[in-house]
Formats: C-alpha cells, structure tokens, sequence
C-alpha cells in the first residue's frame, strides 16, 4: 500500500546528496528500505537512514527519480510503501561500520543505536557523507578520499583494512559500491572478520514477486538487502554481475 507522506525538512548533506525527513509512523529496522514513488516518473528503491518518529532516507542525484527527489520542498508529498528487506542484525559483536559514499545512508540507525568505529569513504571531502553526525555517535571516526582531499588518501577498503590491522574487530557492516563491498569481503575474509553487508540490484515489486532483483537463487527485496558472510561466500554474481532494468546480466 502507498501512502502520502509530508516533507517536513530537507537537508543537504554533501555536493550531491540531501536527505528527506518525513513524518512516517511504520517501525523500521537499521538497514531496511522502503520504495518511493514519484508520480508519473518512476518508483525507487531508498534506504532509510533514520528510523526515529521522524524518518528521513538520503538521496544521491543519480538520474530522473533521484532528481525529481532533490527538488521536493518542506510541505510537498512523496509516495512510499514499505518498510522492505531484512536489515542489519544488531549484536554485540566490535564492529566497524564501513559506508561508501551514499552507503553511509543504511549505517546510520546502526551508528545511532550500537556501538561501532566507523570508515568513511568517498571520492573527495565534499562527497563525504555523516561524517560529523557519525563523530557525535562513535569514539574512533575515519575517512578516506580517492584525491586525498580529506582524510587518507585512498579507498575505503584500503581504510578498512588499516583499521582492520591495528584493531581487534570481530564484525564489519557495511554499504556502499558493489565492487568496494567485494574487495572488502575478501579482506575480512582474509583476516577471519564476520560480515554484514548491504547490496543493491534492480527493483520493482519488492515483495518477491517479480524476479527483477534475483542475485543468484537470493531475491534481494526479501531475501536482502542485508547478506551475511556464510551467504555472500555462496553468490557467485557477487561482485561480478548485475542485471539490468531489462533482466539482462551486465557486469559490474
Ligand atoms: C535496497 C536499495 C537501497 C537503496 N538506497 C539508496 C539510498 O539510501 N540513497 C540513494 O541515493 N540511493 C539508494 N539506492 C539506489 C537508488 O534506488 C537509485 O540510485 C535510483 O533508483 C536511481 O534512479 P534515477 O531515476 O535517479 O536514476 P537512473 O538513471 O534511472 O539510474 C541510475 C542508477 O540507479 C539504478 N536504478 C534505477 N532504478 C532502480 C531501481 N528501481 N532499483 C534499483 N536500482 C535502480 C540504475 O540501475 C542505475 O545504475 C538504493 C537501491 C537499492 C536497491
Ligand atoms: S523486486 Fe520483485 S522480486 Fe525483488
């Protein structure tokens, strides 16, 4: 079921994403997602990155829907249905949150309610997304940027794997680009680290009727967005292939 909700804010977090907050009283988990529908344009896919009474998702201008988002005002309505997925599952392992660009979005109800160091990285400072909330929240907070413009100069597995190597962390949550969230696995893979990471593929009916979001025999509307290491291991497509608003494979 769609339903109308009111934009109560909207703030702009870095050069090009903002976050909607909406008043929404559906409980969400850290993690889930819900689908927005713009009428007469299309219906998307967007995490939730707060789940108090007031929720919010943030949105990176990608293409139409996205900018059809950034220029929605307090008062406008927008259509969602949802909440969707499985979300993150909160324990009390030490963790380190790892977010990718718009992936810190998912992290966020995570940082907000347990207790995690946190790796932020993006392609330059004024991509960088949360940082600063994230610090309000988290004793250890690092960033990386591909130009070196704040923080390390590099990647954020390459982040990770530093943090990774000087702490003693039993778990990494983490969301960002698919090809970052491979290289990261192989790395906690490597170093005996539990994982929890966030995937995307192409949606339509999130509720697992469609097939459009299939990753091997997983349906990442239902089955995700949220795999676990023991299931990751077991998705050859991980990290290799997507499928396309068609269904065609494509690579990455
Ligand atoms: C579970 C999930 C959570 C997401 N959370 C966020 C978020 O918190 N913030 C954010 O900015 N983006 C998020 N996205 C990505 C977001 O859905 C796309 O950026 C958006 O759909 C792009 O639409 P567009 O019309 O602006 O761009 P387009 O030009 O149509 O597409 C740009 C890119 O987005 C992908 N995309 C387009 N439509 C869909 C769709 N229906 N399902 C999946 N991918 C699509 C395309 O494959 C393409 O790679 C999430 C995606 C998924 C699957
Ligand atoms: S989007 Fe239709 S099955 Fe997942």
């Amino acid at each position: 079921m769609i339903e109308a909700v009111v934009i109560n804010r909207v703030e702009a977090e870095s050069k090009d994403c903002l976050t909607l907050h909406f008043e929404w009283d559906r409980p969400v988990s850290p993690g889930q997602f819900v689908m927005v529908w713009i009428p007469g344009l299309d219906e998307v896919p967007m995490s939730i990155s707060s789940i108090g009474p007031e929720k919010a998702m943030t949105v990176r201008r990608a293409g139409e829907a996205t900018e059809a988002l950034h220029a929605l005002s307090p008062g406008d309505r927008m259509g969602v249905r949802g909440p969707y997925g499985n979300g993150f599952e909160l324990n009390g392992m030490r963790t380190l949150a790892v977010g990718g660009g718009v992936g810190m979005a998912p992290l966020m109800p995570l940082l907000r309610t347990m207790y995690a160091d946190v790796a932020i990285g993006a392609r330059s400072a004024d991509e960088l997304l949360f940082e600063e909330e994230a610090r309000r929240y988290c004793d250890k907070v690092e960033t990386s940027t591909d130009d070196g413009s704040r923080g390390m100069r590099g990647n954020a597995v390459q982040l990770a794997e530093r943090m990774m190597d000087e702490g003693d962390y039993e778990q990494v949550v983490a969301c960002g680009p698919e090809v970052m969230l491979y290289h990261l696995f192989r790395a906690c893979e490597a170093r005996g680290v539990h994982c929890q990471m966030s995937l995307e593929r192409y949606m339509k009916c999130a509720v697992g009727l469609c097939g459009s979001c299939m990753l091997g025999k997983e349906r990442v509307c239902i089955d995700g967005p949220v795999f676990d290491s023991a299931r990751l291991r077991a998705l050859s497509e991980f990290g290799r292939s997507k499928r396309d608003a068609a269904g065609r494979s494509v690579g990455l």
